[in-house]
């Protein structure tokens, strides 16, 4: 038995070795391309059918995100003087694509930028996660300058508290403490409401820029964005549909579910991985740490919809793990809408990691609890002979603990090897999965699949 978990173990480690070198290879090909400005991103170098050679906000910030784990963990000098100029380039591109924007009515919302740093004519609509995930990735990266004795660099470039705000952390946090409770288009592109992805990353970026206002001489600023961050709160919280079972993604203007859809959507999941973050955060612990009994069940729900969904995840196909996309009534297949929808790479990897994130909060000392909406998530790892109640709790030492963190390992792995069932033989990957034949479709070289396999292989590795 164990022999037969253990060569599967070491085939999949062999592949996320190649396969990490092949996709940092492919995502810094992303940054900066010949022709654009120093610190562009493109969202992928497909420039038609879909057009995506664009500098979108949020796709960029997800790049950002890999590049400084990169930066973090790479011990080679030479490497990291690059990824310490690209992260530079990307402040100043920042920079300049914020300036363009507070001349437009929709302002530091706007989504995407050519890489020249000219807005993209047709998003006119906010959508107001990108400047949030943005600032949470400049205070990252500010507070490693900081970290690194480069105090003249996150003064001059990062944050100052002068207004009107005139560097790139403070000019984020203004626009989004003015606009929590704005409605914006969702991080799909599609709807305007009230958005849990949203609103999660803005309350992020808040309480994250409240500390560093307070490290930095700002006190003002920071009482105002940590009670804004309160306000978030109370509205994250009513996003859980106790009649439905899981948080539902987007409500209206009102308050309620969009009549349209059912409400199940994978970026729920991926606003409590804090966009792809490998490390947990203090103040995630206190409204959505992976293992809140709400999100456990909408990741349980999440799971059976895109289970029955596609195609390529039917058990007669003997595939492993299950191929994860958007939303269950997705109707955009990566070129264009009206069509079939279907799964993500980046998704699935979302949830590979969301997986491994469970299972070591777990190791760390935190008891599982088995409530009436968790339940159902522990019964589908199919421990064999464990019996699972509701109300129990299960601590180390209790013969069962080993058995569920195994098996939630095992699965976080099961979305890996998914993953690379259905990357190209030279690893590329592009923005979705065909539902039907498993080849890769829509935009090639995605940036965001690069950056959450990084990500993603960065958080089983560190656990
Ligand atoms: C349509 C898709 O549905 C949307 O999600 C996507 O962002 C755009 N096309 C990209 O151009
Ligand atoms: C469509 C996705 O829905 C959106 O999140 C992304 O920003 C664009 N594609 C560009 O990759």
């Amino acid at each position: 038995m164990h022999s037969v978990h253990d060569s599967a173990r070491k085939g999949l480690e062999a592949w996320l070795h190649r396969e990490c070198g092949r996709a940092t290879t492919y995502l810094l090909r992303n940054v900066s391309p010949p022709g654009a400005k120093p610190g562009a991103i493109i969202a992928s170098p497909s420039r038609s059918n879909p057009d995506y050679y664009f500098h979108w906000v949020r796709d960029s910030a997800i790049a950002i995100r890999a590049i400084l784990y990169l930066y973090e963990t790479s011990r080679d000098p030479e490497a990291r003087r690059g990824y310490l100029e690209t992260l530079m380039h990307f402040v100043d591109f920042s920079a300049l694509v914020q300036q363009t924007a507070r001349e437009l009515p929709v302002g530091l919302g706007l989504a995407k930028f050519t890489v020249e740093g000219r807005p993209a004519p047709e998003r006119t609509e906010p959508q107001d996660d990108g400047p949030a995930i943005r600032a949470i990735e400049m205070i990252r990266f500010a507070n490693l300058l900081l970290q690194e004795g480069r105090g003249d660099v996150v003064r001059d470039r990062l944050y100052r508290a002068e207004l009107p705000a005139e560097t790139v952390i403070k000019r984020d946090l203004e626009y989004v403490s003015h606009r929590v409770d704005q409605t914006s288009f969702d991080c799909w592109e599609e709807v305007r409401g009230y958005c849990f992805f949203t609103r999660f990353m803005e309350r992020w970026a808040l309480l994250e820029g409240a500390a560093l206002a307070d490290r930095l001489g700002d006190p003002g600023a920071a009482s105002f964005y940590r009670a804004r961050a309160g306000e978030l709160a109370d509205a994250l919280r009513r996003h859980w549909d106790p009649r439905r079972g899981y948080l539902v993604a987007i409500l209206d203007e009102r308050g309620s579910p969009l009549v349209s859809r059912s409400g199940l959507d994978s970026s729920v999941v991926i606003a409590t991985l804090g966009g792809y973050a490998i490390e947990g955060n203090a103040h995630q612990e206190s409204l959505y740490p992976v293992d809140q009994e709400h999100v456990i069940a909408t990741v349980a729900e999440l799971e059976d919809v895109f289970a029955g969904l596609y195609p390529i995840n039917d058990p007669g196909r003997d595939i492993p793990g299950i191929a994860i996309g958007r939303y269950p009534e997705d109707d955009y297949n990566g070129h264009r809408k009206g069509a079939l929808g279907n799964p993500w790479p980046s998704i699935t990897l979302a949830f590979a990691m969301y997986h491994h994130k469970l299972a070591d909060r777990y190791r760390k000392g935190r008891p599982i609890h088995l409530t009436a909406a968790s339940l159902p998530f522990f019964e589908r790892l199919r421990i064999p002979r464990a019996r699972l109640r509701e109300g129990d709790t299960i601590q180390r030492g209790d013969p069962r603990f080993e058995a569920i963190a195994e098996a939630i390992e095992r699965k976080g792995d099961a979305f890996l090897e998914r993953v690379r069932y259905h990357a190209n033989p030279d690893g590329s990957m592009s923005e979705e999965i065909n539902r039907f034949t498993g080849f890769q479709q829509g935009a090639r070289d995605l940036s965001m699949s690069y950056a959450a396999f990084l990500l993603a292989a960065g958080m089983r590795a560190q656990r």
